[in-house]
């Protein structure tokens, strides 16, 4: 008898057991295949989407970084520009009129263009706030045309291998109605390329590591600057992410491993002969949310 009542309550333990077991043994597995350690979790700024063969010896090596002071940073009176409103109105839509014409162009003509536009828009890109101000940025100016030829050259093999061998299916027709393809002529004639690298760390005045936190956004923030104050000079680019080109470029253009490519920019003039998808852009009320 106390057999029969025993069998129901052993199973039942036997089944809580089982369940207990497998969520575990889930859970250690998750923990295995993503960011590896409690250490990632707790540095979310080192977390990377451009990663390349160079980071494997980056991981290691964070064991040693070593932070600079600028503790006694002195701080001074801010000056502010304050406008009357109905100015504040009429510069912010006339700033959006602007930005709202700017197109990416594929088509770049080979006029060259006044390097001290160039020099500003990059000192323009360079006002963007980063992370702990570690201004974690290297924009790369390619004038010489050999170099870009270069450039075209491996971005183009590596973008053959893109379209017909890695993208998905669906990749590819999302990018039908662009027209684009391998073949990046842009790279030759733009008069010139800015490539823009996102430093993972930089150095101390010590020579030892220094952390740069959040690197990416910081980065990235500088790039939408660098493309915001082109337009407004009245140059033409388009944004371009050279998948799997980062470490040939940086290798060609002599830039150290803490450097990953993030972004290239042909700038120039539009060729005469340039057209754009007509595409349209979001309204307000389908972007932005008032709570
Ligand atoms: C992160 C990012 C990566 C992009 N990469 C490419 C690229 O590799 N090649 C390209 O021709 N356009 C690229 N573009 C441009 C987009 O296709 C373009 O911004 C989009 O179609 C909207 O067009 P518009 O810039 O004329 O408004 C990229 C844009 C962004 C923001």
């Amino acid at each position: 008898m106390t057999m029969f009542l025993l069998t129901p309550v052993l199973a039942a333990v036997v089944c809580i057991l089982i369940v207990w077991l497998f969520k575990n043994a889930g859970r250690s597995i998750e923990r295995r295949k993503g960011e590896p350690t409690g250490r990632a979790e707790a540095r979310p700024w080192m977390h990377e989407d451009f990663k390349d063969s160079t980071d494997l010896c980056q991981v290691e090596e964070d064991a040693d970084e070593s932070q600079e002071s600028e503790e006694n940073v002195e701080h001074i009176a801010f000056s502010h520009t304050r406008y009357p409103e109905k100015e504040m109105v009429k510069r912010s839509q006339e700033f959006y009129e602007l930005l709202n014409k700017r197109r990416s162009i594929r088509f770049i003509s080979n006029e060259q263009i006044p390097m001290e536009v160039i020099d500003n828009v990059i000192r323009a890109a360079g006002t963007a706030p980063s992370g702990a101000h570690t201004e974690p940025w290297t924009f790369v100016v390619v004038k010489d045309p050999d170099t870009k030829h270069k450039i075209r050259e491996i971005i183009e093999g590596e973008e053959e291998i893109n379209y017909l061998k890695r993208m998905g299916h669906r990749w590819v027709t999302d990018l039908k109605k662009l027209r684009t393809n391998w073949i990046k002529e842009y790279l030759d004639t733009a008069p010139v390329l800015i490539l823009i690298f996102k430093q993972v760390h930089g150095f101390a005045a010590n020579g030892q590591r220094k952390v740069h936190y959040y690197s990416e956004i910081s980065v990235s923030i500088a790039c939408g600057i660098l493309l915001a104050a082109l337009q407004n000079a009245g140059l033409v680019t388009v944004t371009t992410t050279p998948l799997n080109c980062g470490p040939r470029l940086r290798v060609l253009l002599g830039r150290p491993t803490n450097e990953k490519l993030l972004m290239l920019l042909p700038v120039g003039y539009p060729s005469q002969e340039a057209t754009v998808p007509d595409l349209k852009r979001k309204r307000l009320d389908q972007i932005m949310v008032t709570v």
